[in-house]
């Protein structure tokens, strides 16, 4: 009979819908594969890259691996008054922290985290660094008076900018180019101490910039400070992704300071710009990089980090709705809008694990406006979520298993792995603190990678406010006037 008809075809129209929606996301998942084997390479072909990088001024092609003129990490004896300022993604940040003079010994600490107003992203380096210098300068007047009493007038501050810099010392810096989508064209090719130090001038106050640190050296730094000796690598899986490691400085092979090459050297990889061949790269990857301020650079930062996961994910829903009708007839117009799912969104979704996946109803509903769904549709959500958190956790891990390859930390262990030596790597960055989910991925990838009866135990720490509180303690290590 005809309703029965009309019943009957709607289902078939509905399970059409859903298998392709389902073949589709199987061939998704096989383009974004990151079998074991394939880890590995990439990892291998991380390491050629480094040598690369060391070799040449300037870097290779894809990694920079900049000499950051860190030589001494905290020793835990700093003591004093410091300050830091920490741009590097969506906030900014200043801080005060109060070292004891042991380590681990924080007496007090206290930040203010404003945003950065778009315009001041992409406008002049005036502007920015009126911007930065004039909340620092607010942020000292509001010290105790205690503080003030004890301290005088001058103020140190590190400095933590996370973007690609060629140092030229611990202070000074020429910026290479941005990332993240900050575009202050004017600042490029000069030193940001300079201008930062000029604003600060500008403001009135005395706060002297005594260091300046990529925020995955300050979390290394604040991991030695906190973990142990160990802490050999910071890595950062926030807006962007970075990671630094401690090597030896006679491996620096571009390195032609008059400094004796002898010791260790802080190594910036600005390993988000690792374009390796081998990474799964989909067509939601090309479009994300097409749209983006910078293409055709930082593939591994937009296939791994926050800034992108979103975007990654809206873009697979739209050829969802487009081609299995995923949310419908007519593709909701909102989920063609670029930025509109966060990385929080997807971090919340893929999270969910109710049966009926209610979290990723509410975030449908209130981000595109989709009023019902099916549970098969939302599983097709969550499965999409799932898939971009696993592979981003899986690289990142293979990056660090990368570098710590190239320092000479894996290998089997020839006693049976009864007596493993420790390697610590400090992490620090939004999408690692709050997605769980890519968290696991990632740590379970990392002890898989290393296998089994490994020479080595390797621990991710989370070293919070890595970035803030590491400049702060490198501008004590490197205090000009204690
Ligand atoms: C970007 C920057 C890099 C920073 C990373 C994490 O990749 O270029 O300097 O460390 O983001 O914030």
């Amino acid at each position: 009979c005809r309703p029965g008809g009309r019943i009957v075809a709607m289902s078939v129209q509905k399970t059409n819908k859903l298998q392709q929606a389902e073949k589709l996301l199987h061939e998704f998942r096989q383009s974004s594969a990151t079998p074991l084997a394939l880890l590995h390479q990439v990892a291998n072909d991380l390491v050629h890259e480094m040598n690369a990088g060391l070799a040449v001024e300037g870097g290779s092609d894809q990694l920079k691996m900049l000499p950051t003129y860190v030589q001494n990490l905290p020793s835990g004896k700093e003591k004093g008054l410091f300050y830091a300022v920490d741009l590097g993604g969506t906030n900014f940040r200043v801080l005060r922290v109060l070292l004891g003079g042991k380590s681990g010994q924080i007496l007090s600490q206290e930040f203010k985290e404003v945003a950065i107003p778009r315009e001041l992203m992409v406008g002049t380096g005036k502007d920015l660094f009126d911007f930065i210098a004039g909340t620092l300068a607010a942020f000292v007047d509001t010290e105790d008076e205690s503080l003030k009493l004890h301290f005088g007038k001058v103020r140190e501050s590190g400095f933590a900018f996370s973007f690609p810099v060629r140092q030229t010392s611990v202070k000074s810096g020429i910026v290479i180019h941005w990332t993240k989508g900050f575009k202050v064209e004017d600042a490029v090719g000069k030193d940001i101490v300079k201008q930062l130090q000029d604003a600060l001038g500008r403001s009135g106050h005395q706060i002297v910039i005594s260091a300046l640190v990529n925020d995955t050296v300050g979390t290394l730094a604040g991991g030695r400070y906190n973990f142990e000796e160990e802490t050999m690598v910071g890595c950062i899986i926030g807006t962007g992704t970075n990671a630094c490691y401690v090597e030896r400085a006679d491996a620096v092979q571009k390195w032609e300071d008059p400094l004796p090459k002898s010791g260790e050297m802080v190594i910036n990889m600005e390993w988000g710009n690792f374009r390796s061949h081998l990474l799964p790269r989909t067509f939601a990857d090309e479009e994300v990089d097409r749209e983006s301020v910078n293409p055709g650079c930082q593939w591994f930062e937009k296939m791994i980090s926050g800034m992108y996961l979103g975007e990654i994910v809206r873009h697979v829903l739209v050829r969802l709705a487009e081609e299995a009708s995923l949310f419908g007839a007519s593709v909701p117009v909102k989920l063609y809008e670029r930025r509109t799912l966060g990385t929080p969104a997807v971090s919340k979704m893929h999270a969910d694990t109710s049966t009926d996946l209610q979290v990723v109803a509410k975030v449908l509903r209130q981000v595109y406006g989709v009023e019902t769904t099916t549970l098969e549709e939302r599983k097709i959500v969550h499965k999409v979520c799932d898939i971009l958190g696993e592979r981003g956790g899986r690289l990142a891990a293979a990056g660090l298993y990368g570098i710590l390859k190239k320092i000479g930390r894996t290998g089997t262990a020839m006693n049976g792995a009864t007596d493993r030596k420790k390697t610590v790597i400090a992490m620090d960055g939004g999408l690692f603190e709050h997605h769980g989910t890519y968290r696991a991925y990632m740590e379970e990838t990392l002890q898989e990678l290393m296998g089994s009866g490994a020479a080595y135990e390797v621990a991710l720490r989370l070293q919070n406010d890595g970035s803030g509180i590491g400049a702060a303690l490198l501008a004590a290590s490197h205090s000009q006037f204690s």
